[in-house]
């Protein structure tokens, strides 16, 4: 008589493997793992092999069991959603190894019904859009582009406000990585060293009165090496990698984006723009310097003075105060 196949229950390759990731270094049975989990010694042989084909690096000893040695440089959800200390933002992962743009997904996802909170992410992108009808580079498993869908309970003329959110989010995030003296040029561009880190492109669809959904795209160059960079990019645009001198595990810095976004949306929505304000003026590369404004309604140049609660850039000069909405700024040199 055939034995039956064992029916794999969903969820449990994924359990094998937190299992074996809360064991750290250590050996666990692979008798343990079935008691533990309720599975045959084959199924859990079975969920071995196939998070090994997936790229986890996991080692057999006789009598001593299974060991964890290497996960895979990867943002699904196997490796993301253990790291993730959030309640909304990223509980549900939509995976891609290759998407045009993660924001096109999204918005799509969105128009559909998505959740507030969730959230696509892509190894690599072959349309990656930036503000203003640029491009955005997006070579495979180098970098982070995801792309979060929210449902704020805001007036359309409030939105502007979580584009800021989002890049005090991300300047945390990179100096949490070690970039310490990374700040943010108005209204969302993270900068290190003069030069381009990460960028946020957010969209939305909205009633008169109310948002019916953002869409916060976030890209960081996390692992890029100068040459993965476009030759016109290579003077302006840098990495945590280039930054630190040293590489960071991709899905730890993606979990610690997403968690702070999600602190950051919570303050928001309990006590408004305030904190936000705060925080974009304390890691601002812009305020205090001169500043050429361009692709706005009019081309000026003046010294940034602060953001004003809505966020629009305020900027002194020669003919009087100037409130900047739209545009490029370019950072000329300190006031
Ligand atoms: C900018 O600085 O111009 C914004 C860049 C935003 C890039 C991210 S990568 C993930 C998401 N998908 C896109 O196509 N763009 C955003």
């Amino acid at each position: 008589m055939t034995a039956m196949p064992e029916p794999v229950r969903a969820g449990s390759e994924e359990l094998v493997l937190a299992f074996l990731a809360e064991a750290g270094d250590d050996y666990v049975s692979g008798e343990a793992i079935s008691d533990k989990l309720g599975l045959s010694r084959a199924a859990v042989w079975k969920h071995v092999r196939a998070l090994r084909a997936q790229g986890y690096r996991i080692e057999a000893a006789p009598a001593r069991g299974y060991r964890l040695r290497e996960i895979p440089d990867r943002l699904g959800e196997l490796e993301l959603r253990p790291l993730l200390n959030t309640h909304d933002v990223g509980q549900t992962l939509h995976w891609y190894e290759e998407v045009g743009s993660t924001n096109d997904v999204a918005k799509g996802l969105a128009e559909e019904g998505a959740l507030h909170g969730e959230v696509v992410v892509a190894e690599r992108q072959t349309a990656g859009r930036g503000r203003r009808g640029r491009s955005w580079s997006s070579p495979a498993r180098r970098n982070v582009y995801l792309s979060a869908v929210l449902r704020p309970d805001l007036p359309p003329a409030r939105a502007p406000e979580l584009t800021l959110l989002a890049s005090v989010a991300v300047c945390q995030a990179v100096r949490q990585a070690g970039v310490a003296a990374a700040g943010i040029k108005w209204p969302n561009d993270v900068l290190a060293s003069g030069r381009k880190l990460a960028g946020v492109l957010t969209e939305m669809a909205a009633e008169v009165e109310r948002v019916q959904w953002v869409v916060i795209g976030i890209g960081v160059n996390v692992n890029a090496a100068a040459a993965d960079f476009p030759e016109e990019l290579r003077g302006v645009a840098t990495s945590l990698l280039l930054e630190r001198g040293a590489p960071v595990p991709r899905a730890l810095f993606a979990a610690a984006v997403l968690t702070a976004l999600e602190e950051w949306l919570d303050r928001h929505a309990d006590e408004g723009f305030g904190p936000v304000r705060a925080a974009w003026r304390e890691m601002s590369d812009t305020l205090g310097r001169e500043v050429r404004i361009r692709g706005g309604a009019a081309e000026l140049t003046g010294v940034a003075e602060d953001i004003d609660e809505a966020g629009a850039l305020l900027v002194r000069t020669a003919t009087g105060l100037e409130r900047v909405v739209a545009g490029d700024v370019e950072l000329l040199r300190p006031a």
